[in-house]
């Protein structure tokens, strides 16, 4: 393909880094244990890596409390073992995309020690800090008579977002666990040390960042309470206008876009807190993010119908505002698709998912394992880790199931250590695993690596132009994607009946990929219509 431009023309594999791959049998993964792997994920065919974060945490939010940003946790490796990674993975044309959590740091970072410490060191400003809600406020335009919280403001993570710091009689500010406290984006110390940190990781060669809750950086200046609404939890009883989404976030965004366009072929993708199309438009696009994640995949149905809703958004999207789309099926915070979509061990569902993601106008993100079509794990109310998971326990069980070890063979912890690993190996691995799919035909892993080599092979699939055929479908979903000089057709049904695809353009197609018929032979379609078999995937080139 000429003028290849990975982030928007390749395929992403996001890695949670502790259960990818354990190199030194410490029950916990590593860089070392990446680089082992990146021959598999040479050979799966993916362009770019985005590791969740790898720095030193004390693991209150499982290294999303990040206590140094410019260094590895002792437990994954060392800058050198990055380094390593990295080079290893540019000599085989995979990038690198490093997580950076900005909008809080950990309670143990040396920032907060000494911000918590007083109210007049050199850091005292460096995070959010408010008087209790009866002595003088600083901002506050509700006072309050109360001696309590600044404001009604919530941690998403449950209960206030507010924790009382008896060494300045003053609260500070956490949208997630009280040990992630937020930093204070107006502080200009703040912004350059955070751009420092930018940098550091750019000079030392990494491809890009995920920018976690990037639109959570700044809060309303005068603390407003914010508005209620109806909801489950407290969290979601409130209407997110006074701490999320402030203005001051495009500048910053466009200061950062500057850093990031100074060194050559860099990429930046936002994890929209509380993702919607406006947002989207509102931080990517030129100047700004590259991209912007929207999550709506992650919980749909297994309904063509509301999928084509999506797709046609981020459709509009592109055609409106030259925002190039993404697509993502799951992620470290939701449950697997998998999970999601199949009772027991078949992966006919997930084949045409897969399909899906990897033929739509838009960079496809991949989550470890669902190549192999993982499981979530289920664990009793003692074995969760996860702190939301812990606190909303049985309503919610958190997020570690969809974190459980990568299954590489079918040894009792899975190949993926050789001593007991952090989370429990799912049980079915003695099935699904890399190794058994490897040798079988027929598997996930099979599957999914010939649709991305098939991606990669029709520039169609990459570039082409998306034509929805079927406006409101009820079993099948078919599309084409056009070059000037190629046009694919591609024909998912979402049903375990027959199902037929009408409007399609008549003509001699030859089949590209299929799960019912035979690869190459020249089908005719001239009467518009075209029977599936249940499930059935069909990817056809005209000729
Ligand atoms: C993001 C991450 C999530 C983490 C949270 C706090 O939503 O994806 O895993 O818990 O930010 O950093």
């Amino acid at each position: 393909m000429n003028d290849f431009l990975w982030w928007r023309d390749g395929i992403i594999y996001q890695i949670y880094p502790r259960s990818f791959a354990d190199s030194n049998g410490s029950g916990l993964g590593d860089l070392p244990g990446i680089t082992s792997k990146l021959d598999y994920l040479a050979d799966l065919g993916v362009d770019a890596l985005w590791l969740s974060p790898i720095y030193p945490s004390p693991d209150k939010d499982f290294s999303y409390d990040v206590s140094d940003y410019v260094d590895i946790d002792p437990r994954f490796g060392s800058l050198a073992d990055f380094d390593l990674l990295l080079s290893e993975a540019h000599q085989r044309g995979i990038r690198i995309i490093l997580d950076l959590v900005l909008n809080h740091t950990s309670d143990q970072h040396a920032w907060f020690l000494e911000s918590r410490s007083n109210r007049d060191n050199p850091k005292a400003n460096w995070y959010i800090w408010q008087p209790p809600s009866d002595s003088p406020p600083i901002f506050s335009e509700n006072g309050g008579s109360r001696r309590g919280v600044p404001n009604n403001w919530q941690s998403i993570f449950g209960g206030r977002a507010w924790e009382y710091a008896p060494e300045r009689d003053q609260y500070y500010y956490h949208m997630f666990v009280p040990e992630q406290p937020d930093v204070n984006w107006r502080n200009p110390e703040v912004r350059q040390a955070m751009l420092d940190v930018v940098r550091f990781w750019l000079d030392r060669g990494a491809d890009g960042f995920r920018l976690d809750v990037f639109n959570m950086y700044f809060k309303d200046t005068q603390f407003r309470e914010n508005p209620r609404k109806f909801g489950l939890r407290a969290f979601d009883r409130q209407h997110h206008i006074y701490d999320c989404d402030q203005p001051e976030m495009i500048p910053l965004l466009q200061e950062l876009r500057g850093v990031l366009d100074s060194y050559p072929d860099r990429y930046a993708i936002g994890e929209t807190f509380i993702s919607s199309r406006e947002k989207i438009v509102k931080y990517s696009g030129e100047g700004k993010l590259h991209a912007a994640f929207n999550f709506e995949f992650t919980h749909s149905k297994f309904d063509p119908a509301q999928y084509v809703k999506y797709i046609l958004d981020w459709e509009t999207l592109y055609a409106e505002h030259g925002i190039w789309p993404n697509y993502v099926l799951g992620n470290h915070d939701v449950k697997r698709t998998a999970t999601r979509h199949v009772r027991g061990e078949d992966d006919t569902r997930l084949k045409v998912l897969m399909s899906m993601l990897l033929t739509l106008r838009g960079t496809p993100y991949l989550y470890y394992g669902e190549e192999i079509g993982m499981r979530d794990i289920s664990l009793k109310r003692s074995e969760i880790l996860d702190p939301p998971g812990k606190k909303f326990c049985p309503l919610y069980k958190g997020r570690d199931g969809c974190r459980s070890p990568m299954q590489w063979d079918d040894s009792t912890n899975a190949g993926f250590s050789s001593t007991k690993p952090w989370l429990p190996v799912h049980p079915n691995h003695q099935a699904r695993n890399v190794e058994a799919q490897q040798a079988d035909p027929e598997s996930m892993l099979n599957f999914t690596r010939s649709l991305i080599q098939l991606r990669r092979e029709h520039t169609a699939l990459v570039r082409g132009n998306f034509t929805l055929l079927t406006e409101k479908p009820k079993d099948a979903l078919a599309y084409t994607r056009e070059t000037p000089e190629q046009s694919i057709l591609v024909a998912l049904n979402f049903k375990n009946r027959m199902a037929s695809v009408e409007n399609i353009p008549a003509g001699n197609w030859n089949i590209l990929f299929s799960t019912h018929q035979k690869v190459q032979s020249t089908v005719s379609l001239s009467t518009e219509t075209t029977q599936l078999a249940p499930y059935e995937v069909l990817i056809l080139e005209s000729t």
